[in-house]
Parts: C-alpha cells; structure tokens; sequence
C-alpha cells in the first residue's frame, strides 16, 4: 500500500535578529525617524506571548517570501538526498504573497531553477497559520493517490513589511517574525501503519473571519486597491486586524479537540508519540492546549520564543530548529496542531 512519508525537512531564518528591546523603536523604514516610542517592553510581550526576539529580512527592498521559501526549500531538498529537478509538485502556504496574483509557488519554482516547459504543479493554499497542515493533508492525498511522488510543501511568511509599528498595531506587530520551512514528501510502501504520515485532518469555521484579517485591497471597491491616501490611512485597510481574545479562545478550543482527535483516530497515546508539535501563535495557548489536553509537558516543543509567529512556517521550522539542537530525531513519532485565520485548524500525525 502505497503511504506518505517524510523525505526531507529544512527551515530557513533571516540573520537579523529583533529582540524586544529594539521594537519601541522600530517604524516602517525600521529606523525611527521621529522621537515618538511605540508603548510596548520586553516585559509585556514575555509575559503575554512568550516571545524573546523574531527574525526580520534585511531592509534593502530585496526579499520577497518565496526567497526566503526557497532557502528553506533547498535544505529540504538536499536533507533528502534529492535535487530540485526531482520534485514533481509544489505546495506553498503563505499569507504574504509576493504579489497578488500570480501564486508564491510558480516564483519559488523558478528560483529553484526548475520552471519551464516541463514544470511541475505548482499549488499556493490560503489558510494562514493552518497552512502546513492543510498543505500536509493534501500532499497525503496526492501521494496515496499516485498522483504525485516528490511533493515539496513549503511554508514561507515574510512579516515584517505589513506591520503597523506604532502603538496602534502593538498587540499584533510584537507577534510575527520572518521565516520559512519546507518538507520534502514522497512515498513508503509498506503495511505498517505506524510508519509515513499516518494521520491528517483539517478543518474551518469561515464565521470567524473576520477576527483576524488584512485586506490591504477589497474587491468590493472600484478601485480596488485604495490609491486615494486618506484611505490608505485607514490602518484596516494596510494592516492586520485581530480580535485576539476571540482568537486565543478558538485557538485553545480547537487545537484541544484537534489534539485529542488524532489520538484517537490513530489508536495512538502520548507513549507511542515522541513529540507535540504545536503552531507558535502565543506560548500561553500552547501552554493551555498541553494543560487540557492532558499532554506530557516535556514532549511538546515550541521555538516562539526564538521566531515569533511565522504562520504557515512555525510547524517545519519548529521541528527543524529542535533537530538542529540535538533533541527532535530522525524516526521520531510526532503529533501537530494548527489554529489560523479563517479560522482554520487542524492536525497530523507522522514519523520524520
Ligand atoms: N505592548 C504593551 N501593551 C499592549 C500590547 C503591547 N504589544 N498589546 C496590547 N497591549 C495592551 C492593551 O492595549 C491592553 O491595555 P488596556 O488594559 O489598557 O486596555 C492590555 O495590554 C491588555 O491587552 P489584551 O488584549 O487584554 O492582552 P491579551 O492578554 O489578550 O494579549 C494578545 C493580547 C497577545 C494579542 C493575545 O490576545 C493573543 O495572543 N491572541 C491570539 C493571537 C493568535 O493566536 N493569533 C492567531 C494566529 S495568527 C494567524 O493565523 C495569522
């Protein structure tokens, strides 16, 4: 029986590291021209989030998100033993686009110097933080169906050019980070059923949408983009907007379920699963989700605290960054939950 399996995995972090400290001062040049101090500290966003410092791409104009998808993408690849002209499909989530249209994958297919007539698939999926889990249920899908057989799913947010740096955007600019994670997916055959991907399953609730958005254009205006400047004043049109209670309260619900789902879908206990892996929105709902779901504690592994949240990257950045120090092997059973805008969640079970 043919089953989804875990080839390879790289992430990829830009060098510039932003503590705490530097965030009153940061505006959108990065460079604070006016003496006026954005109101946050260290101390608030440690104790509410638990982020110590994120990563932000050099403020050159050079870095789009499927630059930093394609640095990702490569260690994945060659972690594989693989060359970009073996992948036949690509799978890309982000909610930072290059541009509009057309998707992030075509450009990171290019860049990996694999475009042209014979071009692979190239896929762009839109549920934000759920983005590795959706994009893992479908690459499952493609890879038991034989569909495809080398599928690089990447996961890439470039932040730090859409955030509101003033006191006005704080509860949600301390949040993000740069980065991005890849996994190279082929396939096993084997009856085991404890070996490859064993488990995906995704979900949405669209009523909730608009808790956390950006529009930056609205299809619903001629035109469509705001070109007028007291428009673009308006910070919901140019910048994130997140009801946050609302959204930690989903977060906590869901991932909850979501974790105890996949137990008991696969018949598997915290025994037979070496690490949880949760998406890094906020250390205090990771922390809940590991309360009340009743999860040994010393299994679930975060890296907030490093990244910040990079949406569709925090799973395969996470693991990787907790290979990289030794403690995440090859083989290991890991279990993942998601929760994003939309809302979207979701989680799956495999061995890496
Ligand atoms: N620095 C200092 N003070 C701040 C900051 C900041 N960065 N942000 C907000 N505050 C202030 C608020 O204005 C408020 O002040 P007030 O009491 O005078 O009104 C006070 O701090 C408390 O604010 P709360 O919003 O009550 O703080 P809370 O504990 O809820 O934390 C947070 C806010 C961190 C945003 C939290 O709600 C959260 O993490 N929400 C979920 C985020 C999330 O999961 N996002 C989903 C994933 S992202 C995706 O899918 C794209």
């Amino acid at each position: 029986m043919i089953r989804a399996k875990i080839l390879g995995l790289g992430s990829y972090v830009p060098d510039r590291v932003v503590p705490n400290d530097e965030i009153p001062f940061l505006d959108d040049q990065h460079v604070r021209q006016d003496a006026q101090q954005t109101e946050t500290s260290d101390e608030w966003i440690r104790a509410r989030t638990g982020i110590q410092e994120r990563r932000y791409v050099p403020n050159d104009g050079e870095w789009r998100t499927s630059d930093l998808g394609v640095e990702a993408a490569k260690r994945a690849i060659a972690d594989a033993g693989l060359e970009p002209k073996d992948i036949d499909c690509i799978i890309l989530g982000t909610l930072s686009p290059d541009i509009h249209f057309p998707g992030t994958a075509v450009f990171v297919q290019d860049k990996l110097g694999i475009a042209g007539e014979d071009g692979c698939a190239c896929y762009d999926i839109r549920q934000q933080c759920s983005g590795f889990v959706y994009g893992m249920e479908m690459a499952d899908a493609f890879i038991r169906t034989g569909k495809y057989e080398k599928i690089l799913l990447i996961g890439a947010e470039l932040h730090s050019h859409s955030l509101d740096y003033t006191t006005r955007g704080r509860d949600i600019m301390v949040l993000f980070g740069d980065g991005a994670g890849a996994m190279v997916i082929g396939k096993t055959e084997t009856d085991d059923e404890k070996e490859g991907v064993l488990y995906t399953h995704a979900q949405a609730d669209g009523s909730g949408a608009m808790n956390l958005y950006l529009k930056v254009f609205d299809i619903g205006h001629k035109p469509y983009v705001f070109y007028d400047a007291k428009d673009r004043e308006q910070n919901e049109i140019m910048y994130p907007q997140m009801v946050g209670k609302r959204v930690f309260l989903h977060a906590v619900r869901n991932m909850v379920v979501a974790t105890n789902r996949a137990l008991e879908k696969t018949g598997l206990t915290w025994d037979d699963i070496d690490w949880f892996v949760p998406h890094q929105a906020n250390l205090r709902i990771n922390e809940q989700v590991v309360q009340y779901a009743e999860i040994p504690p010393e299994k679930a592994l975060n890296s907030i605290m490093f990244y910040g949240n990079t949406t569709a990257a925090t799973v395969p950045l996470t693991i990787d960054h907790w290979r990289k120090e030794g403690k995440v092997k090859k083989g290991d059973m890991i279990l993942s939950t998601v929760f994003g805008s939309g809302f979207t969640w979701g989680a799956t079970v495999f061995r890496l």
